[in-house]
């Protein structure tokens, strides 16, 4: 059987994952791919640290220039992370005529255009499906599976880490920063955990996303974000006591005004499938104008899952080896030429419905104001709850659910709303997305 030799760059959580599964699951890789897949050499910062796998066999460095330069190695696998110096690798090792995977989504989010570009130049893959949702291959039903359809829109629970954090806060009310420490300890968590908690990781999956959605470049600065630091325990109980769950979700969506890109947190039915993907899972779902509405479910991090999608790749690529280069799938779904930028839509024209939470002094005629305002505004309201004070001279809590309404009409009306007397704080205002 043909031998084919691959170098990893970076031996962590994913790179060492990579070597376990090879290990485990070799022979009938070899069976699905017809070759023998060798990892030869990893680069590491300190070659001394113990490893998750065994390194027996692997030459270990601290150069990963040795690994882009052997002649012997055909597939570079970037497990680094971050954008220098795998970006200045990856582009040597493609003008060397290799072929790369990577799982690194802030690198192909930021600089998958010009390194797609080197890569077809020079006949070889960059594959990155290990980028988006973990070991679900998400990559391939896009590019692949659904390449009949027009794609309508897709919504996601794209980052393992929020979503694992979101659920043990509403299950266990654990805090905050302990959930986090567990997701860093299991090796979910980015190398700076406020990609995670900030939404910038699912920005850059969903800007992937929308890519191979929409068939546009990649645009990821045009991609709205908000994390999950300020969504509260109450908040969470407020949306269950309405039917809701709150996620952090990406949506995608292509309108007569161009295409939406956001992450936010979001509050969706209960009843829908995604509303109860928990824990480090993910899971997208994309409407296709063909298939309808389609669901992808499956662990969003950890060592194996991950490495799953990364050795998908591999076997992609050793079945290709000695196939003409243009009968590769394109590296965003559609023929390089075909791509177009398409207009975005910016956050303030963006309609969706509403949570509110309004803090507000308990005394008479404080409703009747906001709901005036809303009404004002061409807003309707859906549901409204008032929480009495817990202690006497505290706020109350008025929880409103409105009918969907352009973003900049809302913010107006909030504006209008936080000058009243009677309301005490800055309104928390959540979108809802029915997913439908
Ligand atoms: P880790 O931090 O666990 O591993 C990174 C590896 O790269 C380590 O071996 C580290 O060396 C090495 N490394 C880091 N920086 C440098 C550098 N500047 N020069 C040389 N070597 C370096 O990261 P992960 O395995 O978690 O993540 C790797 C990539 O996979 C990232 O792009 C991440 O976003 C992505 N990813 C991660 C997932 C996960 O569940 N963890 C899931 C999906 C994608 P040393 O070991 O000596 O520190
Ligand atoms: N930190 C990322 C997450 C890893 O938690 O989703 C997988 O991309």
């Amino acid at each position: 059987m043909k031998v084919v030799k691959v170098g990893l760059l970076g031996l962590g959580t994913v790179g060492g994952g990579t070597v376990n599964v090879l290990a485990k699951n070799g022979a009938d890789i070899s069976r699905r791919c017809g070759c023998e897949i060798i990892v030869s050499s990893a680069s590491a910062r300190d070659i001394t640290r113990p490893r998750i796998c065994e390194t027996d066999g692997i030459q270990l460095t601290t150069t990963p220039e040795d690994i882009i330069n052997d002649p012997d190695i055909q597939i570079i696998v970037e497990l680094m992370g971050g954008e220098e110096p795998a970006k200045s690798l990856i582009l040597k090792a493609l003008s060397n005529g290799k072929h790369v995977v990577t799982a690194n989504k802030a690198l192909i989010a930021n600089h998958g255009n010009e390194l797609f570009a080197v890569a077809e130049k020079h006949n070889v893959t960059l594959a990155y499906e290990a980028a988006i949702a973990g070991g679900i291959p998400i990559v391939k039903a896009m590019r692949e599976g659904l390449s009949a359809n027009s794609i309508e829109w897709l919504a996601g629970i794209i980052n393992g880490t929020g979503n694992f954090i979101l659920t043990e806060m509403r299950d266990k009310g654990s805090a905050f920063a302990d959930v986090l420490k567990e997701a860093q300890e299991l090796g979910y968590a980015e190398a700076d955990p406020e990609y995670d908690v900030e939404g910038i990781d699912a920005a850059h999956k969903l800007c992937i996303l929308a890519s191979l959605a929409f068939g546009m470049p990649l645009d990821f600065k045009s991609v709205y974000t908000e994390g999950i630091s300020t969504i509260t325990p109450l908040d969470v109980t407020y949306a269950e006591e309405l039917g809701y769950r709150i996620k952090h979700l990406g949506v995608a969506r292509k309108t007569d005004k161009g295409v939406e890109m956001r992450v936010h947190p979001t509050l969706i039915p209960e009843k829908r499938l995604i509303a109860n993907v928990d824990g480090v899972m993910n899971a997208v779902v994309v409407k296709g104008n063909a298939v309808g509405s389609t669901l992808y479910y499956g662990p969003g991090a950890g060592a194996e899952a991950t490495a799953s999608a990364v050795i998908a790749d591999i076997v992609d690529i050793c079945r290709q080896l000695d196939a003409p280069s243009d009968s590769a799938v394109p590296a965003l779904g559609f023929a390089t030429d075909q791509l177009k930028a398409l207009p975005i839509v910016p956050i303030e024209e963006i309609i969706t419905a509403y949570y509110l939470r309004l803090s507000v002094e308990d005394k008479p005629g404080v409703m009747a104001a906001i709901t005036t305002i809303l009404g004002n505004n061409g807003i309707s309201i859906e549901a409204v709850q008032q929480k009495e004070p817990e202690q006497h001279g505290a706020s109350a809590q008025v929880i409103l659910l409105t009918n969907s309404v352009v973003e900049k009409s809302m913010l107006i009306a909030l504006a209008q709303i936080e000058t009243l007397d009677s309301v005490n704080q800055p309104a928390i205002r959540i979108r809802v997305e029915s997913l439908q």
